[in-house]
């Protein structure tokens, strides 16, 4: 509205920024940045804290959206009072550049008076909302404090463990252990969970957008936080803060589950490692599965290990998961745990009832049900798996496998590696 009064030289200077920015933007876009300019206004992502999937983050982008408006306020506000100074005041011609400056104000206290209670206003309706956040999001509330569901998590770099300590689960016989699972947290839908956050190491921070966070996970302090998924549902989790490496691929799952379906898993998970039965039917089967895997060798260092059927239904992918395969090939999946032993990967992993006890890396019991792994980042299938098992280092810079890999002289050949694809796939 204000370009017909503009002197030409601004008009010229104007259409110049906006010539510039356009080439910018469309030589990015061309140069190949891969970049879906739909992506741009999307606010529903997997990771998105603005279409929330709980009462915690409700909250907390509740309190956001609040901050939002009041400080666009004041800027629409402060941005069209200083335009319209300028603008109105400006030099028009080259006489107005020397002309003597208008009389000045000094001061006026109705409107110092004013805008200082208009800035206590607006503190104030910042104040109360994060203050109450602040009580809320800190604990579950004191009426649903019965109903809590109780997890410890704990950071690695980089992955996390989830203990379930109220849940005891079978090694062999009468042995027991609390059931502990990798990158993957199960949880019972519209239930407050309070989870324990511990870390092994460094600082990692604990958040699930959709759900809540973020929580630090500090050495020798005993944090925690509490959420509740308000349906069943699969949600995005990751590492906020920076702790080596590969911190921007330490991610996790939360998993909600109705509660029946979710005392079910319980049960599943806390058997020992499953033994796959003889084979009957076709042996050529499970030979023409690997036969058309893609070669670990061919993927690029930053490919995306995650398919699209997986990112539209996640939840139907994780029930499928959860159902052995057709076909396995019993005496591959026999060579696999006989590697898996001879490897030393039990010197790192537990595979309850299969003689691994390590403690240090990722528990794999029931491995083969979670649908990620190398914490969140990459699809659990064959061809994935092996990507991983091949080089671990190139998926996941700096990891523990990799070292071990190196330190300890282990080196796996394309055999093995299939052989262990099907021992670890078939720990249903
Ligand atoms: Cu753990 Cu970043």
């Amino acid at each position: 509205m204000f370009m017909h009064r503009m002197l030409p030289t601004a008009r010229a200077d104007a259409a110049r920024w906006i010539r510039a920015a356009v080439a910018i933007i469309s030589s990015a876009l061309i140069a190949g940045c891969k970049l879906d300019v739909t992506e741009l206004w999307r606010i529903d992502g997997h990771q998105s804290t603005l279409v929330t999937a709980g009462p915690v983050a409700a909250e907390q982008s509740h309190l956001f959206m609040l901050t939002v408006w009041v400080t666009l306020t004041i800027f629409v506000v402060v941005g069209s009072t200083l335009a319209y100074a300028t603008l109105k005041f400006r030099a028009r011609t080259a006489d107005d550049e020397h002309a003597e400056p208008p009389s000045q104000g000094h001061g006026n206290p109705l409107i110092e008076l004013g805008l200082i209670a208009a800035s206590v206003g607006a503190l104030v309706i910042i104040a109360v909302p994060t203050l109450r956040a602040i009580w809320y999001t800190y604990d579950v509330p004191v009426a649903q404090k019965n109903n809590v569901f109780e997890v410890n998590a704990t950071g690695y770099q980089w992955w996390f463990r989830f203990e379930y300590p109220t849940e005891q689960a079978t090694v062999t016989g009468s042995q027991k252990m609390p059931l502990a699972v990798a990158n993957e947290l199960v949880i019972p839908a519209g239930r407050p969970i309070r989870i324990n956050l511990r870390t092994m190491d460094v600082i990692h921070s604990f958040w699930i957008p959709k759900l809540a966070g973020k929580v630090d996970m500090i050495p020798n302090r005993a944090n925690f936080l509490w959420l509740e998924a308000d349906k069943p549902g699969y949600f995005w989790g990751q590492c906020a803060e920076y702790c080596g490496d590969s911190h921007a691929v330490m991610r996790f799952r939360v998993i909600a589950l109705p509660q029946k379906e979710f005392y079910a898993w319980l049960d599943e998970q806390t058997k020992p490692a499953r033994n796959v039965a003889p084979q009957t039917g076709d042996r050529n089967a499970p030979k023409a599965q690997f036969a058309s895997l893609r070669s670990p060798d061919d993927f690029g260092q930053n490919e995306k290990g995650i398919s699209n059927r997986f990112e539209v239904s996640p939840l139907e992918a994780w029930r499928a998961q959860q159902m052995p395969d057709k076909g396995e090939d019993a005496a591959l999946v026999a060579k696999g745990k006989a590697t898996f032993q001879a490897k030393t990967c039990l010197a790192c992993h537990t595979v309850r009832g299969h003689g691994a006890a390590g403690v240090t890396a990722p528990d794999l019991t029931h491995f083969g049900a979670r649908t990620t792994l190398a914490a969140g980042l990459l699809e659990n299938n064959p061809e994935q798996l092996r990507r991983w098992i091949h080089n671990p280092g190139a998926v996941k810079p700096g990891n523990k496998m990799a070292k071990g890999f190196i330190d300890n002289h282990i080196q796996l050949s394309a055999d093995d590696e299939l052989a262990l694809v099907a021992y670890l796939e078939s720990l249903k």
